[in-house]
């Protein structure tokens, strides 16, 4: 295997540090002969231990790794500053599933950090939850160029990662946010409004969606109907808002 350039190790390491992995084997920060080739397939042998949330957490680290690594979208591999895995707790009851980084998110490793992700904590937090009580992920793992809506090729690369994250946070429920999360996880091209008011299942979980915080900024007025959609998903969980 090639041994990575400056700009590929530094995006590399800056990635890993952003999604919690404190330190790098020696060989990885070489790129030599030694360096063991990127898995892309999710790795059979590790089957997800229900409960631990050590175990979790280790096993979303090994999956981050994966995802730092990852040059299956070349144009995005070679724009990103870095990948954006996911954040919150490997334990959560609850995931937020969005689109894929922009410009504050790509800089910073951390999904839903900018404005869309300030409104995002407020929903959550008017959920009478904490941002580090959820799990908060997005389809596609890099920045597409410009914002532009992911391609149906990236998502079908990214589909891997996502899947396998839900599989070991395994979550009791996902919140899709907007059409193309609801779209990719659902494997369906019905619009966000049709999808809106009805119950998915998902692995183990039950999905509901609701419109994208970026739309909300657009249109506060559809700030109501993310309200009602989030009532409906905290009285299932014995909340009542
Ligand atoms: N929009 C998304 O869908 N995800 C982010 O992380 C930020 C904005």
């Amino acid at each position: 295997m090639e041994p990575l350039s400056g700009r590929a190790l530094k995006q590399r390491l800056e990635s890993l540090a952003a999604s919690g992995v404190g330190q790098v084997p020696r060989h990885m920060d070489r790129g030599g002969a030694d360096r063991r080739p990127m898995k892309l397939e999710p790795p059979a042998e590790e089957p997800v231990a229900a409960g631990c949330a050590a175990d979790r957490a280790r096993q979303l680290l090994v999956l981050a790794e994966q995802v730092t690594g990852c040059t299956l979208c070349a144009e995005l591999a070679a724009s990103r500053t870095r990948t954006v895995f996911g954040v919150g707790s490997p334990d959560a009851r609850i995931c937020f599933l969005g689109e894929a980084p922009g410009a504050d998110e790509d800089a910073s490793g951390e999904p839903f950090v900018g404005r869309a992700g300030q409104l995002l904590t407020k929903i959550i937090e008017a959920c009478r939850l904490r941002r580090d009580e959820v799990y908060i992920l997005n389809v596609l793992k890099c920045r597409p160029p410009g914002n532009r809506t992911p391609l149906p090729d990236e998502v079908g690369n990214c589909r891997r990662f996502f899947q396998r994250q839900l599989e070991i946070v395994s979550p009791d429920y996902i919140c899709c946010l907007g059409a193309t999360a609801a779209q990719a996880l659902l494997e369906t091209t019905e619009p966000i409004g049709r999808l809106r008011h009805r119950w998915f299942s998902y692995q183990s979980a039950r999905v509901i969606c609701t419109y994208h915080p970026s739309y909300l900024l657009r249109n506060p007025a559809a700030k109501r109907d993310v309200w009602e959609d989030m009532k409906t998903l905290m009285a299932e969980l014995g909340v009542d808002l």
